[in-house]
């Protein structure tokens, strides 16, 4: 019989950058301490076994600053880093490279039979979701996707009412994420050329209104400016906004407007600026990310160094009352209940029931790859809409499900129709 230190689960990351810093990392280091623990898979080690980068300096960096902070991990950069990194032994791998490389490490890693956790936008086409969730099922690992948004206290509390029927029938809304100047010219600078900060941000907001109110997505528009981050005629935008359409299962619709930049100035008082209003048939729920309680004001440091409004929910560092230095919050958490739900199946029961965990897992659609398909074809409308755009094409509309097939592209004047998935969505 395996004692309890025996059982493991040995973590992957492909890429090692900001969103690392601030969730994965806490998550490995606390687990490094403490392990993970729960009556149904007992005390397992989660340790960091191998990384993957483009040039390694960031896991270099991130060895040094940890110390004792974490186990010895293995670090491969290059072109065939993820295979090495495969090749040293992990039980699941996270992918948080740019948005618009996950599809690449995350192929690798699901065939190497390995379980996937994928930072959001999962994949930016659903021809690539259909080959990551047929990859998933042949070889029986999870496939499953971070939109750490729908863990946040105040979105929870928002489903909970919609689900008890209290908030009835959604009707239209909007949704804002605003990040600093900072975002686009200097942390993604290396990525930034031809990305829009809509697939980056407002698919937290897509995912939010697909999974709180579920209906069917029918169409998706979307502008944007362009000029601060690259040329004003070029692919890469500074703002963007897009609407959708949902239908309902009683033929009603409701319209979302999501509005995305990342060129606010670097002075503004939060980090990011994250605002909802939802408006149903008998309530209206307005939320604000940052205005939930905190002013602060250090001289010569705040709103630049420090933040005025800061998110104490998504990620705050902290001395505990019992004295420990503890770094917590519902980004480091869905992490974590990842790891749970990998423990669980694993390490949850003998052998002969891990195909009912497995299945009772997979069914969870807040994370599931497979259940992202209507987020994946808004990400995919939205990055068309907008290449077209930039190619003097604009207005374009993208419907799903229609006469001409899964996801089409509809130019103004134009009798042509682009078909960008031909399968039903
Ligand atoms: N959950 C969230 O709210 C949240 C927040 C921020 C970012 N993200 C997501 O995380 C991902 C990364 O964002 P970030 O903010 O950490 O970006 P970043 O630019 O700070 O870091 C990207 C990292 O990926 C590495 N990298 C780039 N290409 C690579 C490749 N081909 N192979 C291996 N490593 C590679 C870079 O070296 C860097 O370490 C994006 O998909 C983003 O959407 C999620």
């Amino acid at each position: 019989m395996s004692t309890p230190t025996h059982k493991q689960l040995r973590a992957g990351m492909v890429g090692m950058g900001m969103i690392f810093d601030e969730t994965y990392r806490p998550f490995l280091e606390r687990t490094h301490v403490e392990g993970l623990y729960d009556r149904k898979f007992g005390d397992i080690d989660v340790p960091l076994t191998a990384v993957a980068t483009r040039t390694g300096s960031r896991a270099d960096k991130y060895r040094k600053e940890a110390g004792s902070n974490i186990g010895p991990f293995a670090s491969y950069s290059g072109t065939d880093a993820v295979a090495k990194m495969l090749a040293a032994g992990v039980d699941f791998a996270c992918v948080a490279t740019p948005d618009d490389r996950h599809f690449e490490g995350a192929k690798q890693i699901l065939e190497a039979g390995v379980n996937l956790l994928i930072e959001k936008p999962s994949v930016l086409r659903l021809q690539e979701l259909d080959e990551l969730v047929e990859i998933a099922h042949r070889k029986s690992v999870l496939a499953k996707v971070v939109y750490h948004k729908l863990l946040d206290p105040d979105h929870k509390r928002m489903r909970t009412l919609v689900a008890d029927g209290v908030l009835q029938h959604i009707n239209n809304g909007y949704c804002s994420l605003l990040e600093p100047k900072l975002i686009s010219g200097a942390q993604f600078s290396e990525w930034i050329t031809g990305r829009n900060p809509g697939t980056y941000v407002a698919v937290h907001y897509i995912k939010l209104i697909d999974f709180s109110f579920g209906g069917r997505l029918k169409t998706i528009t979307a502008t944007g400016q362009r000029g601060i981050v690259g040329p004003q005629d070029g692919p890469t935008w500074d703002s963007t906004q897009m609407r959708m359409v949902y239908e309902y299962a009683d033929g009603r619709e409701a319209a979302f407007d999501i509005h995305t930049s990342w060129v606010t100035p670097d002075n503004f008082p939060g980090y990011v600026e994250q605002e909802v209003q939802f408006r149903f048939d008998n309530g209206v729920w307005n939320g604000h990310s940052r205005k939930r309680g905190i002013e602060l004001t250090v001289e010569g440091k705040t709103p630049v160094e420090m933040k005025t409004t800061i998110n104490t929910h998504y990620n705050g560092k902290s001395l505990e009352p019992w004295g420990q230095r503890s770094q917590r919050g519902y980004g480091i958490e869905v992490i974590e209940r990842f790891a749970r739900e990998l423990a669980y199946v694993e390490f949850g029961g003998d052998v002969a029931g891990r195909a009912a965990r497995f299945a009772e897992v997979q069914k969870l659609a807040y994370n599931e790859l497979a259940a992202d398909r209507q987020t994946v074809a808004a990400v995919q409308a939205l990055e068309a809409i907008l290449a077209h755009a930039a190619n003097d094409e604009p207005d374009c509309v993208v419907r799903v499900n229609g006469v001409d097939g899964g996801l089409v592209l509809y130019r103004p004047g134009s009798s042509h129709a682009e078909v960008l998935y031909l399968p039903k969505v």
